[in-house]
């Protein structure tokens, strides 16, 4: 078990609304759906739980609303063992995603911030201490948030990890000197504008976002293809695991929290995206957001 490192999360917490159907409707179509859901996800909160999963004492922080979602995902995240007392309930309304897949497995989603917009960024900045040893950010909770917490963690010299969903061109500038970002192949192309299909394009897009970040390493995630690594002077491309792929909600979620925790441990970039692609590999097998993030052992039997 990954036992001794203390993570935090800043994050957005969302109820998913999971409708599943045999293929996505075109513009103006109306189809019938094969089954409906309702999952505990929220990219935040998906990576915390992965956190977890793999045997981390994790920390929450961000907002939900006093609403029956807000209770219910808090006491899923209390019921996990995670801190949430970094968590504030006073938001308008607890995000939403509305979240459409096929039988591919292939997802649409679409997310409604509410709280996770409305996080005061003093208060998730003072969440943040040197009693930490990694701290997990991404972009779907408002900018100035993300940006005072990552700039305290990296004061504090805390492993940050910066998760780049969703697509948006974030200014990275304004917060330098992370660890590891770590874009998918959409959030590539938003932030550099450049899809990185080829060895060149995966070079270009990662030298920019070094460049912006001044990152430590650049990881893309590449889907089916795995990810690519950039140290300042190498690229190394590691290809993913083979499965059966149901569902690839929150597998980049799952990817970046394994992948993170592993190199908390190590030290290694090389073994914590061994463990990413590992991780989203498992993921992809299964039904749901924080449903399908492997325990520690199912990882390291994989
Ligand atoms: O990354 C997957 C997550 O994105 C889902 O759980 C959904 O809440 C959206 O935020």
């Amino acid at each position: 078990m990954y036992k001794n490192i203390r993570a935090a999360v800043m994050g957005s917490i969302n109820m998913d609304f999971i409708m599943s159907m045999e293929k996505m409707p075109e513009c103006g179509e109306n189809i019938v759906g094969n089954t409906y859901s309702y999952a505990n996800g929220g990219k935040g909160a998906n990576q915390a739980t992965a956190l977890k999963k793999l045997g981390a004492a994790v920390k929450m922080i961000g907002k939900v609303a006093d609403d029956t979602n807000g209770h219910s995902l808090i006491n899923n995240l209390n019921s996990l063992g995670i801190d949430t007392t970094a968590v504030a309930a006073d938001g308008d309304v607890t995000g939403l995603a509305v979240i459409m897949l096929d039988s591919e497995g292939k997802n649409r989603i679409v997310v409604y911030e509410g709280a996770n917009a409305q996080i005061d960024p003093k208060a998730a900045s003072d969440a943040v201490d040197g009693t930490l040893d990694l701290l997990l950010v991404q972009f779907e909770t408002n900018e100035e948030a993300v940006i005072a917490t990552v700039n305290k963690a990296v004061e504090e010299k805390i492993i940050t990890v910066v998760d780049c969903g969703p697509a948006k061109n974030f200014s990275l500038e304004k917060m330098q000197g992370v660890t590891i970002i770590t874009p998918n192949e959409s959030e590539t192309k938003a932030l550099t504008g450049i899809s990185p299909d080829t060895q060149e394009s995966i070079l270009s897009a990662s030298k920019i976002l070094e460049e912006r970040s001044k990152a430590k390493y650049v990881v893309l995630k590449l889907g089916s293809r795995g990810c690519s690594v950039w140290d300042g002077t190498k690229l190394k491309i590691m290809p993913t695991y083979p499965s059966d792929v149901v569902d690839t909600t929150a597998a980049g979620d799952c990817f970046t929290a394994a992948m993170a925790l592993e190199y908390a441990v190590s030290g290694d970039i090389y073994k914590a995206c061994d463990m990413g692609n590992k991780s989203g590999s498992i993921a992809v097998s299964r039904l749901g957001a924080d449903a399908s993030m492997p325990t520690y052992e199912e990882l390291i039997n994989f």
